[in-house]
This record gives C-alpha cells, sequence and structure tokens, in this order.
C-alpha cells in the first residue's frame, strides 16, 4: 500500500491533505488489525466521487424497480418483466447488469414462490394471484454498479405468505440499524438471522451478499450467520448489500441442473428477499438502493 506523506493530497480525491482526511480513519483501522479483527482494504473504501457516480446508477436502479412496482400484476409473465427492466434501464442510458453476466441470458432475476433466487425470466412462466416474487434489479451506469430488489405480492396472498414477505424486509431493516462506523459486520448478520429464527424461518447460508460499486460483486462477503462483535469491521466508504433469502422450511436449497441458475427450497417451502445497497457513513449508514 501507499505510504502516503501527511501532506500529501488524500489517496481519496477529496483535495484535503491525507492527515485532514483519512490518516486518523486508516490508524484505527491499523489498531483494530492489530487486535485480530479482520478490517477493509483501500480499495473497499469508496471515495466521494465514486459514491456519486454509484448514486447515480441506484437512481436508475430505483427507477426500474419503481416500474416494475406500478405494472406488475396477476397474468403477466416473468419473461414481461424482464422487457420492462431492459426496456426502462436502456431508455435511461444504462445497462443491466445481469445480461451476459457468467451467461445469464436475461436482464433481471425473477424469484417465484420457492425459489430462493436466480429465477430466469420465462415466457411461460404467468404470474398467478396468491404468488409472492422477487425482482432482483443490477444497473450499469457509466461503468458504476447499483444493486437492490424487492418483493411484490401478487392480488390476495396466504396470511404465511403475507407474513414471510413482511418478516424477510424487518429482517433487512433490522440489519441496516446495525450499520454504523467501528460496528462489525457481523452485529448486522445477527440482528438479520435472529428476526428470521424468532419467526421459525430460515436463512440461505451458502448464498450473501457483497460488496457492490466499481464492480458487480466485490469483497466482502456478507453472509447472515455471523456473531455480533465478528467479521469484518465497519468504515465509512464501505459499501454493500444486505440481501438475505429466508426460507419458510428447510435452509437447505439445490440448483436446478437445466439452466445452471435458478436455485429453489430443499423441501418446496417458500422463500422470500429483500436486497438494499448501503453506504457507510461518517455517522451510520445510507441506502443507496432499495
Ligand atoms: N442480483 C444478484 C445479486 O443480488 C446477482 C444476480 S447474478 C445474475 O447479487 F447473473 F443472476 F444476474
Ligand atoms: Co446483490
Amino acid at each position: 500500500m501507499l505510504k502516503l506523506g501527511r501532506n500529501d493530497p488524500c489517496w481519496c480525491g477529496s483535495g484535503k491533505k491525507y492527515k485532514q482526511c483519512h490518516e486518523m480513519i486508516e490508524q484505527r483501522i491499523w489498531q483494530y488489525k492489530r487486535q485480530g479483527h479482520e478490517v477493509p482494504r483501500r480499495d473497499m473504501l469508496k471515495t466521494p466521487a465514486q459514491v456519486e457516480k454509484i448514486r447515480a446508477s441506484a437512481k436508475v436502479n430505483v427507477a426500474v424497480l419503481d416500474y416494475v412496482a406500478e405494472h406488475i400484476r396477476a397474468g403477466i409473465s416473468t419473461e414481461e418483466i424482464d422487457r420492462w427492466v431492459y426496456d426502462v434501464t436502456t431508455s435511461m442510458g444504462a445497462i443491466p447488469a445481469p445480461l451476459n453476466y457468467e451467461g445469464f441470458p436475461k436482464s433481471v432475476c425473477t424469484s417465484v414462490n420457492d425459489v430462493v433466487c436466480h429465477g430466469i425470466p420465462d415466457p411461460k412462466e404467468i404470474l398467478q394471484e396468491g404468488d409472492i416474487i422477487n425482482v432482483d434489479v443490477s444497473t450499469i451506469l457509466n461503468g458504476y454498479f447499483s444493486d437492490s430488489s424487492r418483493m411484490f405480492c401478487i392480488g390476495q396472498v396466504s396470511p404465511e405468505r403475507e407474513k414471510l414477505v413482511r418478516v424477510v424486509k424487518e429482517c433487512v431493516e433490522l440489519g441496516l440499524k446495525e450499520v454504523k462506523p467501528w460496528g462489525f459486520l457481523g452485529d448486522m448478520s445477527q440482528a438479520v438471522h435472529d428476526h428470521a429464527h424468532a419467526n421459525g424461518y430460515h436463512v440461505v447460508r451458502e448464498i450473501g451478499g457483497h460488496g457492490v460499486g466499481l464492480q458487480f460483486h466485490e469483497d466482502p462477503w456478507v453472509g447472515y450467520c455471523g456473531k455480533r462483535g465478528t467479521d469484518m469491521l465497519l468504515v465509512p466508504g464501505m459499501m454493500f448489500t444486505i440481501e438475505p433469502m429466508v426460507n419458510a422450511g428447510t435452509h437447505e436449497v439445490w440448483v436446478d441442473e437445466n439452466n445452471g441458475w435458478t436455485v429453489r427450497t430443499g423441501d418446496g417451502s417458500d422463500s422470500a428477499q429483500w436486497e438494499i445497497q448501503v453506504l457507510v457513513t461518517e455517522d451510520g449508514a445510507e441506502v443507496i438502493s432499495w
């Protein structure tokens, strides 16, 4: 890592001297590191200029999700959602991040009922009254990434499904409350996990959130089985997703071999997920995309 003089301009591009900008933060990080904590690398701290670009990307991401929210209903196919996402995203000068990502064939993930995540939009899949669906939207604007997802209830859904959708949203909100500088990623993980368990649900272990912004998926990996006071130290400038997948039944999941993408619950039970993109700020957290 570059050793900066205290009077050199800070690496973050703020225009301030290092000693008046990131020096204090980095000394504090090194203290935690000496105590044996996992700490972020400098390249995991977004600069103010990068955050601005990512915010612009997130504006598109949110607009796409708002469009979906206004139009989703029983009788439409998940392929139609894919078309909306492609059209709205490109009309705003952006690119859907999933399209061709590691061979993913569509512009958005649509995960219905027992599909945990990475559902592929399909003209034969028609939304029915009573379904629950996660629509996971990710956007590239001028090379900067945003990523968030919402659940939608199609018409009248069962009380069990309504509760699952609500509780998982609460999990994310409780996790978000734990995101603050000089806390730990595990503070968030435990809050998510505890609330899911208190409601009799199980959190998927294999798939988690991720750093995001300069790439689609960056370090750190963000799981929901960690304990308070453990995992990576949270530092201003870190940006990552909180996106727990919570199953009504077993935590176990399997991947559909026919397409290599669609993840389903092991027991066919329902699964729900909400995803937010969060920035650690000087005094807490800012939701960048939801
Ligand atoms: N949007 C998903 C996430 O939250 C990633 C989907 S990868 C894709 O990380 F290729 F399926 F789009
Ligand atoms: Co994500």
